[in-house]
């Protein structure tokens, strides 16, 4: 039987490149030493609780807390290094920004600075990490100001502070039975995964589409108390099933690593739903936005899928702060349309005082409508 000709990440990158003639290169390196980053993270993570993996003891369970007062695993400090040292020496980044880092992430010298900035979220799912559960990485890269370029100064927080409509890639590589890596550069989504024998992460899945209907959603229920009522009605109206508003009966899902429900949604549809809730009124949602909401968000959209705050198109919204939160619905999109509609026939019943509209512009500006 002939061998199947599959084409490697890098091919895929040199084909895509092929649509600027003019480029130099420096996005497609920077693309490839994220790849590598993830698939180092992927031999940590895979180590389990073994000492071991390509940085060596990443197994004891010691934590510490992370700028958004979280525990941070071993496993978070580690793929963030992997990241920084991967993706700092090959001059294509003016600087970076982590979750697991409070402030923008200078390159230091001897190294050069170059015209790109990397976002991420090194180990998204890590609760899932004792368990043995699959996590990812998130990454997106945004274009420096001019200004920092020519330049070559330090980068700021406000450097940072760009819609995700403005991002150039986005992908997530996935830890689970198989080691994927799903990737957009703007022009769709393409899948690849890791052949462990090459160390080579291949195309599998080219022009990956998101099903426009589906009838399976995921939700952390737990904060049913929470919710505000668009997202209750939505999804009191899928647990009604066959004989209620929908006509059909839904199925669920809870992993809780946002990653894996992208990629079940990717590939099968559905739609994920971290709405923005009254639990907290210091955390307007779960997810951030510049590394978690906005990078799936690209890759939703790139798919044919949508995402949504559930009341404006995520990739619109202007970013406040490097760690702001937000709220998230994304996936099929129909489903999500259905969503942004019960959002916006909800009364407006809202209390100006509260702490999530006075200093939230999109709100404000939503509101004055
Ligand atoms: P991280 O591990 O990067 O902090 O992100 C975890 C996120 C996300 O992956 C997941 O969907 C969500 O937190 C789970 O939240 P709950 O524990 O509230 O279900
Ligand atoms: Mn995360
Ligand atoms: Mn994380």
């Amino acid at each position: 039987m002939p061998m199947q000709r599959r084409y490697t990440l890098t091919q895929y990158l040199i084909e895509q490149r092929r649509r600027f003639p003019d480029a130099s290169g420096d996005f497609n390196a920077l693309l490839l030493d994220a790849a590598l980053a993830c698939k180092a993270i992927a031999r940590s993570v895979a180590f389990g609780a073994l000492d071991g993996g390509p940085g060596g003891a990443v197994a004891e369970t010691a934590t510490q807390v992370n700028v958004q007062g979280e525990q941070q695993k071993p496993l978070d400090v580690a793929s963030n290094a992997y990241f920084t040292q991967m993706t700092e020496w090959g001059g294509h980044l003016a600087g970076m920004a982590s979750e697991e880092m409070e402030q923008p992430y200078q390159i230091p010298a001897p190294h050069q600075r170059g015209k790109y900035l990397l976002v991420f979220d090194p180990l998204d799912g890590s609760s899932n990490i004792d368990v043995n559960v699959t996590v990812g990485s998130i990454f997106s890269v945004l274009r420096a100001p001019q200004e920092v370029i020519d330049a070559g100064r330090d980068v700021t927080e406000a450097d940072f502070l760009q819609p995700g409509c403005q991002q150039l890639a986005a992908g997530y590589a996935l830890y689970g039975p198989a080691t994927m890596l799903m990737l957009s550069v703007g022009n769709g989504v393409a899948g690849f995964t890791l052949d462990p024998n090459l160390g080579q992460f291949m195309l599998t899945h080219p022009g990956v589409r998101v099903p426009e209907d589906t009838q399976e959603f995921a939700i952390n229920a737990s904060n049913a108390r929470f919710w505000e009522p668009p997202v209750k009605r939505y999804v009191d109206e899928c647990l009604a099933g066959r004989t209620g508003p929908r006509g059909k009966d839904f199925n669920m899902r809870w992993i809780a690593s946002m990653v894996a429900e992208a990629h079940r949604i990717l590939m099968r549809g559905g739609v994920f739903l971290y709405p923005r809730d009254t639990k907290d009124a210091a955390k307007p949602g779960r997810l951030r936005l510049l590394y978690e909401a906005n990078p799936i968000a690209f890759l939703m959209e790139q798919a044919g899928g949508r995402a949504s705050t559930g009341r404006a198109p995520m990739l619109g919204v202007q970013p406040e702060s490097l760690h702001q939160r937000i709220g998230l619905v994304f996936g099929s999109k129909n489903e999500v349309e259905r969503i942004e509609r019960y959002h916006a026939e909800a009364p407006r019943h809202v209390d100006l005082a509260h702490p999530l509209f006075s200093e939230r512009s999109l709100f404000r500006e939503e509101l004055a409508q």
